[in-house]
């Protein structure tokens, strides 16, 4: 949701800029652009469209050469995609990137406006720049207090003003930023990722904090304007881990990366063969004393949560409501200190989730987030963390991260499970070593891609899917189904397979493709009948099941053959086929797979 970089140094800053900005592009890529202090004054170049535009542009009608500057990529909240409403936003003095959205701007705009200001963009942006203008007396650090304490909403601003050459400033709130720490040279990121090729030293920046880039430094400072002393994080992803690495997209990459990024998580968190999650401080003793849980979240994330709820339900008899933020934050939920509200998010930014754990500890739950990217808002904010370990995911498609975020909650079942004595340990123990094994299951699941590619081939001209499913099926559908849309652009659905002929049957003609999961021994049969039900009315029938179960012709077209594993572990294996079908059915269509239309990654507004 919009990317901002900021460099000093003594590199060609329009070089860097525009490497930064490119591991930023999965925030948002309808418009790019950079200002930089070139002979101590500020060039601006920007344009609608990819990073990749925008470089022409440079190239076209002349680099611009200074050793300091901020860049941006947008992701469109006010005003469309265009040339004039693609940040930098200048006004006289003041030039700034922006992340976030400013909730009060027509206010500001309307004062500003009585003040002799004019306005050329649509942005709420527009009026940030202006508005420090307006404030700026000849000391920037006052100018950008008086702002902030006036503009409501969220944001993490890169600023440079024309007075104050080969420095910039940035300031947060609610959108991330961190400030990069390198050999004589100093960087503002609204991600780790962008610094990677230059530095792994971080500062994590609180709300509200000033930072001052200049000279290859960067001094931060408090709201009062104090400076402050902060502590120096490192990256643990390295540079390979933000590149594709010989793969022809990041999302078939990561989907790829799977086995990895469940070792990496479950492993840390087994001890003597038994689930342990003391180290974000969830006893046994603590987990039994919870009477529910909530769990909240958005997208991908929330279909994570889904299958977290089958499992925690089935083996622990914990009841869990699993909620869509947005949803959630409005609807004034009853909670207290004896639910735990677990918020997923890989990014650990997005805004309704944010919101939905703010509101969860307003209110008196326990919170625990299951985060991907560390130091994030909700990482922080929450009373106890268990990081995934995936490392970077720059597709805007979630493949890894949901992965690994049903493992934990795999861990999570377990743990609760047996603390609650709905589980003996020997049930505990085989469950945990069953999820380690897991790995090498996805391993040989990977292997199907062929068939996969070869299953897309025949929906890229479909124009309606449906995937349907029961229980934890009925959960991993709706993932499913929307890798598919969110990539192909092709209109599906999922559905309950006993509820389709409360009315969605209809929708059934002849030759219209349905991926049926059917991975749950119990609910086998019954999956069949269902299927049955479409294949009669002329469905194409993708089956998703066991390898060992035989399939007639007269329920699948095509069957999708998974090793077999406990069934309530399946949802692992089986979604694999389902990200590899959604993958190559975009790439087949020629979509632009790591960069949806439409969407960004991390969505950082409401
Ligand atoms: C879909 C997808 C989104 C995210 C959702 C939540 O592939 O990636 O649905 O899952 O926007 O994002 P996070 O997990 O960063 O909170």
């Amino acid at each position: 949701m919009c990317g901002i970089v900021g460099y000093v140094g003594n590199k060609d800053c329009t070089r860097v800029l525009l490497d930064s900005l490119s591991k930023l592009e999965y925030r948002g890529y309808d418009s790019a652009g950079i200002a930089v202090f070139e002979n101590s004054k500020i060039k601006i170049s920007k344009t609608k469209g990819r990073l990749a535009s925008l470089e022409q542009k440079l190239k076209r009608e002349g680099w611009i050469n200074g050793c300091c500057g901020i860049g941006h990529t947008r992701w469109a909240t006010h005003g469309e995609p265009s040339d004039v409403n693609s940040h930098p936003h200048a006004s006289a003095r003041v030039s700034i990137v922006h992340n976030g959205i400013i909730e009060n701007y027509q206010k500001i705009k309307s004062f500003l406006e009585n003040n002799g200001y004019e306005f050329e963009s649509q942005t709420d942006t527009e009026t940030v720049a202006k508005l420090l203008d307006f404030y700026f007396d000849g000391d920037p650090i006052k100018a950008i207090r008086q702002t902030i304490s006036e503009i409501e909403g969220s944001y993490a601003l890169g600023i440079m003003f024309s007075e104050f050459p080969d420095t910039i400033y940035a300031v947060r709130k609610d959108s991330p930023l961190i400030v990069g720490i390198g050999e004589n040279e100093a960087f503002i990121a609204s991600d780790v990722p962008a610094i990677l090729k230059y530095t792994r030293n971080y500062y994590l920046l609180e709300h509200d904090e000033i930072v001052v880039l200049k000279d290859g430094k960067a001094g931060v400072f408090d709201k009062h304007g104090v400076h402050i002393e902060k502590e120096l994080h490192t990256a643990d992803w390295d540079m390979e881990a933000a590149e594709k690495g010989g793969y022809a997209h990041f999302m078939l990459k990561e989907i790829n990366e799977q086995p990895t990024a469940v070792k990496t998580t479950i492993s840390p968190r087994i001890t003597d063969g038994m689930p342990d999650l003391s180290e974000c401080g969830m006893t046994k003793e603590r987990l039994a004393g919870y009477r529910s849980i909530y769990v909240v979240a958005c997208g991908t994330a929330m279909h994570a949560g889904l299958v977290g709820k089958y499992v925690i339900e089935q083996l622990a008899r914990v009841p869990v409501t699993v909620d869509v933020a947005s949803e959630f934050r409005y609807r004034n939920p009853i909670l207290s200190a004896e639910d735990l509200v677990i918020v997923v998010s890989q990014s650990g930014e997005t805004a309704d989730t944010l919101e939905a754990l703010r509101l969860s500890k307003r209110i008196g739950a326990q919170t625990l987030a299951i985060v991907n990217v560390k130091g994030s808002s909700i990482a922080r904010e929450a009373d106890m963390v268990i990081y995934t370990h995936a490392g970077p995911e720059i597709s805007v498609a979630s493949t890894k991260a949901y992965m690994v975020q049903i493992a934990v909650f795999y861990l999570i079942a377990f743990e609760l499970a047996y603390a609650k004595e709905a589980i003996t340990e020997e049930e505990c123990r085989r469950l945990t070593a069953a999820l380690n094994g897991i790995p090498e299951i996805i391993s040989v699941v990977l292997q199907q891609a062929e068939q996969c590619k070869y299953i897309a081939s025949k929906l890229i001209n479909a124009g309606n899917l449906l995937y349907i499913g029961r229980g934890l099926d009925y959960a991993l559908s709706m993932e499913g189904s929307l890798k598919l849309k969110e990539i192909s652009y092709i209109h599906s659905e999922s559905y309950a397979a006993g509820e389709l002929k409360h009315g969605t049957i209809s929708l059934v003609t002849n030759g219209m493709p349905v991926v049926a999961v059917a991975t749950q021994r119990e609910l086998f049969d019954k999956t069949v009948s269902n299927v049955k039900e479409v294949k009669a009315r002329g469905a194409t029938v993708i089956f998703v099941t066991h390898a060992y179960k035989t399939v007639e012709s007269d329920v699948a077209d095509f069957k999708i053959a998974l090793p077999t594993v406990d069934d309530i572990l399946m949802p692992i294996p089986a979604v694999v086929p389902l990200q590899l079908i959604a993958y190559y059915t975009s790439v087949l269509k020629g979509n632009d797979v790591d960069k949806p239309r439409n969407l960004a990654k991390s969505v950082t507004v409401e």
